[in-house]
């Protein structure tokens, strides 16, 4: 997750000392419907209910990180952005899925400048020049909707700008990989080979999550990796993919708030996370903008809903 740290309970445990045919025979697939309410290591497969929940929970993530867009200036603190998510879920019928999970108490994570992920709203303004990814998580009607976008506060520096274009572009190409036949390493791949290219490295400490009825669940999603590794995508996985890439290093550290994730070098980082749900076409992206603000202060986006 960015999720869990890989190291922990959504580990990526299949192992590495297996010949790949092997680990793909011992993945179970059950149904999402009969499937009890845990994380049973077992991947999910959703039907056209689970899929529709999705769209609704999906929708409304996307809703609030549209309109949190016109509190983000400087002098505003995190905390009214924390607020506000609270507020927007509870006009809509929603609750936070972050809130009191794991001993986190807030209703989204707001990272600014060099913090990966986790970063917890406080009472500092933000300042010109900032960058700042907002991640919320909404549980409507029982389905998890997740998402985040990076939002600048004021103009920002050129440098940043474009770590944000790169870390968009990278989640475009990783969902351009999400389709029945391909691997997550495909869409790990397709992430890490763009990241690079670009001059900008990415982050291996924290990953995508199977959703739907769970916040997080089987498969991890790595944003690195090599072509045909990792399971196999079949219609009605639902995952997300939040790449964080940096501009500097790839390493991070986590504060002794237990949760706020920093680049060691303080170099800039940036995420962006969509919900998706595998089709037998393609996937449908369930958090994309309804005003085509997905990425707020950028020319206006042309999202198309399936890809
Ligand atoms: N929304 C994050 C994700 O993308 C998870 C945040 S968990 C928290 O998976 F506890 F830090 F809020
Ligand atoms: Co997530
Ligand atoms: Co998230």
């Amino acid at each position: 997750m960015s999720a869990g740290r890989i190291s922990s309970v959504n580990a990526n445990n299949y192992g590495t000392a297996h010949p790949k045919r092997e680990l793909l025979k011992m993945i179970e697939y059950i149904d999402a419907a009969s499937a009890p309410m845990k994380n049973t290591g077992v991947i999910r497969l959703y039907g056209e209910d689970g899929f529709e929940g999705m769209r609704k929970a999906g929708n409304l993530v996307a809703k609030a990180l549209d309109a949190v867009s016109e509190i983000i200036k400087p002098g505003a603190t995190t905390a009214e952005i924390d607020r506000f998510m609270f507020s927007f879920g509870k006009d809509n019928g929603a609750l936070p899925a972050t809130l009191y999970y794991r001993g986190y108490t807030r209703s989204c994570c707001t990272s600014i400048n060099h913090v990966v992920c986790h970063g917890i709203p406080n009472d500092k303004p933000l300042r010109e020049n900032d960058i700042i990814n907002i991640d919320v998580t909404y549980i409507l009607d029982g389905w998890h909707g997740d998402s985040s976008r990076m939002y600048p506060v004021g103009t920002i520096k050129r440098a940043a700008g474009r770590l944000m274009d790169v870390t968009y572009e990278s989640l475009m190409r990783g969902i351009d990989q999400a389709k029945p036949g391909k691997t997550t390493g495909d869409i790990g791949h397709a992430i890490q080979e763009y990241a690079e290219k670009e001059r900008c490295s990415v982050v291996r400490d924290f990953c995508g999550h199977g959703l739907g009825s769970l916040f997080h669940d089987t498969p991890n999603i790595l944003h690195y990796g090599n072509p045909g590794d990792g399971v196999e995508l079949k219609p009605g996985m639902i995952f997300t993919i939040e790449p964080m890439i940096n501009l500097g290093k790839p390493h991070v550290k986590v504060l002794s708030d237990g949760w706020t994730a920093v680049t060691r070098d303080k170099s800039l980082t940036a995420q962006y996370e969509h919900s998706i749900g595998i089709t037998v076409t393609g996937c449908e992206i369930f958090t994309l903008s309804p005003a085509s603000l997905h990425k707020p202060g950028s020319p206006v986006f042309n999202e198309t809903h399936i890809r």
